[in-house]
């Protein structure tokens, strides 16, 4: 154990860092190729259509001012973002990603020995966030696939302080219904605090979107809806996502955030991709005709993939560290699920039609180079 590691707090000296998807830049390095010309990255459910040309514009027009720090409460976004959702501006929070708000909700509502519940299957940067505030995390079976809803109730203790339903669940694809998040914020009980992380909501077809914001707006229940602007609207490099929650529950988050968590760039970006309707409906576009596109290709080289809604397609592969390593080699990037707790499965991010066209002919190499 190295000397700062014996110094530090045992449980965060024994914390496993998140493990992000590779980036395209250190897969050119390790394949010897001058630049990026040619990978497809297909590991972090990003926006294959590339920011909101809106946003680009906006951030064009916002670099003169670059050496002013940011609005520290992101005013004119948050003014944007509650129009956009009909509350007040004191009802949303900006912050570094949705991955901040995991951290900053833990920060307010955690203290050593309570619990956190999630579904078994669900997004780790939660788990991780649990052990770091020397918290323990309750991991609930599934439905197969799919988050049950009743076994994530059953799994709450008087010992609990957050439940976080990730609907659009990743890294499975699949989502519950409004009548079950309905039933479920019905049950739950008002002590402990619900998180509603919709980091993919955008994404589903609006017919098939659930609406957790009317439970916010009711607010008989602590309940804090998460988005982000990394998937929908292309935005994952600035790091910008949101909570929505009555002032109280915002006021908390507010405490326990960096004054400037959110950076100038971000901001302005930000405010105009809310207002970019028609990208988002592009990026919806793309992405049926991408899982379809990629369901159909899978099927067809014998794989059985998960149904999903949203921007990326889980599937199981007994060697995936091997296909993982095979795809790489042949320029395409993607997710190894054994860090999700699921050594036996990839994940691929939609792309567009020419980026899964390379995926699908590299995975039908990869497959005949590993039998
Ligand atoms: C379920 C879920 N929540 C939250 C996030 C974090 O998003 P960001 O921090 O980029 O807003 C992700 C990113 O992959 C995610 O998959």
């Amino acid at each position: 154990m190295s000397r700062f590691a014996r110094l530090a707090n045992p449980w965060i000296a024994l914390q496993k860092p998140y493990q992000p998807g590779r980036p395209i830049e250190e897969v050119a390095r390790e394949l010897g190729l001058g630049d990026v010309a040619g990978i497809v990255k297909l590991a972090s459910n990003e926006n294959a259509l590339g920011p909101s040309p809106k946003a680009m514009e906006a951030m064009r027009a916002a670099i003169p001012h670059m050496h002013l720090y940011p609005d520290g409460g992101s005013f004119y976004l948050r003014q944007a973002i509650a129009k956009k959702y009909g509350v007040s501006d004191d009802m949303t929070m900006l912050g570094c990603g949705c991955n901040e708000h995991a951290v900053l909700l833990a920060h307010a509502f955690m203290d050593k020995g309570d619990e956190m519940v999630v579904s078994e299957r669900s997004f780790v940067v939660y788990k991780l966030v649990a052990s770091l505030y020397h918290c323990k995390c309750v991991e609930a079976p599934m439905r197969g696939m799919t988050h049950d809803l009743d076994a994530l109730l059953a799994a709450i203790t008087p010992k609990t302080k957050i439940v976080v339903v990730g609907n659009p669940n990743n890294p499975t694809g699949t989502m519950v219904d409004q009548a079950a998040v309905d039933r479920f914020v019905e049950q739950v009980p008002a002590s402990v605090v619900t998180v509603f992380d919709e980091a993919y909501m955008e994404l589903v077809e609006p017919r098939d979107q659930v609406d957790t914001l009317r439970h916010v707006k009711a607010a008989k229940k602590p309940i804090v809806t998460l988005r982000t602007f990394s998937k929908a609207y292309g935005l994952a490099g600035l790091r910008v996502g949101y909570a929505l929650a009555q002032p109280d529950g915002i006021d908390l988050l507010n405490k326990v955030r960096q004054a400037f968590n959110v950076n100038a760039m971000a901001q302005a970006a930000a405010v105009a991709a809310l207002d970019d309707d028609a990208h988002l409906e592009a990026t919806r576009k793309m992405l049926r005709d991408g899982r379809k596109q990629l369901m159909d290709g899978m099927r067809k080289l014998g794989l059985d993939p998960v149904e999903s809604v949203t921007n990326f397609i889980l599937f199981p592969f007994k060697k995936a560290a091997g296909l993982t390593a095979a795809l790489t080699k042949r320029k395409v990037i993607v997710r190894p699920m054994a860090g999700f707790g699921l050594p036996d499965y990839v994940r691929v991010s939609v792309g567009t039609a020419k980026e899964n066209a390379q995926f699908l002919h590299a995975l039908s190499e990869a497959l005949i180079e590993l039998k």
